[in-house]
């Protein structure tokens, strides 16, 4: 086994050639002759020149290479009672079919296409039917309302919308076409045809001359072949909550990120070709596009689409039932889904009905895993539990354990050390690295590994004044921490607007657009305080208009319904209350941070520029009697 410290010293001494020899585990159409070069907008760029397609390494490349029976996806649906496998073969052919049917409806390499649909296979088949055209895919999580859906269409600007009849929420029926429909009719941009998967248990309704039906266009294609991309051309689009309210594109070229990958189930994940590797999470989001669809299929694993939560679908044993049932080698989940069955099953129970000795690492991402949560699943499973730190921006991890290498000690808390190619800092407010063991902001200098963002789709300015700009020669990562004298790395929270729900990724300046709206709202501060199953939920604070009448309690439910049809209930905003001022600086800049850490009950410096201290303890007072954060409860 190699070392890691050498391997990743190796790294960052000479990026180009590190890169250059993992890029040998592709089957690329033209190798590539160039690592990193930069672009006319002077951004970095891998392998361009060289030529691949990702569709084709995922499926094609195991099927002519000995893999063609072997499971590559494997359905498991509780909430609809449906489980079926695919084999590369199967899954080949599914792609090729659906690939065939985008072509017949005008889809070329270059076109943006929307995927908004929930966890089924359908949407798997579809992303790598994009991605066998060339076509660029912009997957839109299913839960979020129809105003998010519309920003991103009129953003990505997509020739097709692919989606489907609804899904299943635990129990409840959710109908996704009045939503597609809705976003459609709010959208500037306009949407020639919407492709609708429907479901047994639920009909779409259909709009004439828009609207087409998934499975009588698939009667009627036929297998489409693969075409050959650049590198750098883009692979896929993935929304994600910036410090407005608007939404970043990420973009992901075809290139780097396929090479990231395959490195990463490795030496990052150590899995072998063959096993099965099992990320519990939503196509909608990164660790979705990554681990559930493409690293496990590019290193010619079996990977488990899972359409249910980790608790009530049916119980708190669901997770421990598939890892068992399909010999599940590696895992991966948000600490908020264990913390969820740990509250239905704190004496794990259910664990013991199943056998899961065939699971060798659970892996933990977004957000920082509490000790606690930390300890309790791994004196439950018996194995080592990896923490690993990272984003929609990189797309693979960036800090973590990694289990290619001789294995380091877990300090529960901490995410271990860089991942080989993360060249990470500390850095104080004036760009100077922190010290040993003092907070800072979490940056990594340039260039950023393969894999990484290039840029947000069609806008390098944004690019660079949100990511580039704060230090020189950094990327900036929006997470506070610090690092050891071991090295090991502690990931403190988002420095800047950006929540996580349960796991979900959210803007506070995006709920508050939503809050402002309301008619006796006169301005308001939305916060994500400390909540002990989804890590954090946001808090509304809200000033009156003058001459407002409004019950607190009628406002509260007002606002609510507003956030759950505007942004969705993911959102899981809850409360609301009226304060009668905010706090805030001298220059207005509301005292957001402070606000939390009272809720919190975190210690913190009153700052200097504070307008007037008396609304602090006022708020510290209301927070007490409504019982609003951690430190209250
Ligand atoms: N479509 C429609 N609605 C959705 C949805 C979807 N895809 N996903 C969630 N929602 C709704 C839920 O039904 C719920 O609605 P409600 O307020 O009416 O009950 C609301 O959004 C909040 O959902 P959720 O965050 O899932 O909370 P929960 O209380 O139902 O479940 C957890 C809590 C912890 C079990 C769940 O959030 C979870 O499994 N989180 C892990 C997420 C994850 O894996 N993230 C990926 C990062 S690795
Ligand atoms: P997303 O882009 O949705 O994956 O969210 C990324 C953000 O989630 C990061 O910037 C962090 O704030 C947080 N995050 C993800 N993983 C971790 C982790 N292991 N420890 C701490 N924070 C994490």
């Amino acid at each position: 086994m190699q070392d890691y410290q050498s391997h990743y010293k190796e790294s960052l001494e000479d990026p180009e050639r590190f890169w250059m020899e993992q890029a040998k585990a592709i089957d690329w159409f033209i190798p590539p002759k160039n690592g990193i070069t930069k672009d006319d907008s002077g951004l970095y760029r891998w392998f361009d020149g060289a030529r691949l397609n990702t569709s084709y390494l995922a499926l094609d490349y195991h099927v002519n290479n000995g893999r063609a029976d072997q499971d590559a996806l494997i359905y498991e649906s509780p909430v609809t009672y449906e489980s079926h496998t695919y084999s590369y073969r199967e899954l080949l052919s599914e792609t090729e079919l659906l690939a065939g049917l985008l072509k017949d409806q005008g889809v070329v390499k270059g076109d943006t296409v929307i995927i908004y649909m929930p966890m089924i296979p359908q949407v798997v088949f579809a992303m790598l039917a994009c991605a066998r055209l060339g076509a660029v895919h912009s997957v839109v999580f299913g839960g979020f309302a129809a105003r998010e859906l519309a920003i991103r269409i009129d953003d990505a600007k997509p020739r097709i919308l692919l989606t489907a009849s609804g899904s299943v929420e635990i129990k409840r029926v959710i109908q996704y076409k009045p939503l597609v429909d809705e976003a459609l009719d709010l959208a500037n941009y306009k949407v020639d045809k919407v492709i609708v998967w429907q479901r047994p248990f639920v009909k779409a309704g259909m709009k004439a001359g828009r609207d087409l039906d998934w499975a009588s266009l698939l009667k009627k294609a036929s297998p489409c072949g693969y075409v050959e991309l650049d590198a750098t051309d883009p692979l896929y689009i993935l929304y994600t909550s910036g410090t407005t309210g608007k939404p970043k594109g990420i973009v992901r070229d075809n290139g780097g990120h396929a090479v990231a990958l395959k490195y990463s189930m490795k030496y990052i994940y150590g899995v072998e070709p063959g096993d099965v590797y099992w990320a519990a999470s939503d196509v909608g989001w990164i660790v979705g596009h990554s681990y559930i669809v493409y690293a496990p299929l590019l290193y010619g694993c079996t990977t488990i689409l899972y359409e249910g939560k980790p608790v009530k679908t049916p119980d708190a044993g669901t997770f421990w039932r598939i890892i068992h049932q399909h010999k599940v080698g590696v895992m991966f989940t948000a600490p908020t889904a264990i913390r969820a069955i740990k509250r239905e099953d704190p004496n794990g129970t259910k664990h013991r009905h199943y056998d899961t000795s065939c699971l060798r690492n659970v892996f933990l991402a977004g957000e920082r895993c509490d000790v606690a949560t930390y300890k309790w699943l791994h004196n439950m499973l018996g194995i080592e539990i990896i923490d690993h730190w990272w984003q929609s921006e990189s797309g693979w991890p960036m800090i973590s354990n990694s289990l290619g290498y001789d294995f380091l000690p877990v300090k529960p808390g901490s995410a271990s050390f860089p991942v080989c190619g993360f060249d990470i800092h500390i850095l104080d407010e004036y760009g100077k690295r922190q010290p040993n063991n003092v907070e800072g902001a979490v940056a990594i200098k340039l260039p950023l590994p393969p894999g990484c963002l290039p840029s947000l789709w069609n806008n390098d300015t944004l690019f660079k004044e949100s990511y580039l700009s704060r230090y020189e020669g950094y990327y900036l990562a929006g997470d506070g921490g610090y690092k050891d004298d071991e090295g090991y790395f502690f990931i403190t929270g988002r420095t800047d607007d950006v929540i996580n729900v349960a796991g979900h990724r959210l803007s506070t300046s995006d709920l508050e657009e939503v809050v402002a709206a309301h008619e006796a709202v006169a301005e308001c501060a939305v916060i994500g305080i400390a909540d002990e199953l989804k890590g954090q939920v946001p808090v509304g604070f809200v000033v009156l208009k003058g001459g407002s009448f409004i019950k607190a309690d009628d406002l509260e439910s007002e606002l609510i319904r507003m956030v759950r049809k505007k942004v969705g209930a993911v959102a899981s905003f809850k409360q609301a209350v009226i304060v009668k001022r905010l706090p805030k600086t001298r220059s207005g800049k509301i005292l957001r941070a402070t606000m939390r850490c009272i809720a919190d009950g975190k210690s913190f410096t009153l700052p200097s520029t504070i307008e007037d201290p008396t609304v602090l303890k006022d708020l510290k007072k209301l927070m007490f009697e409504k019982k609003i954060g951690i430190a209250f409860n």
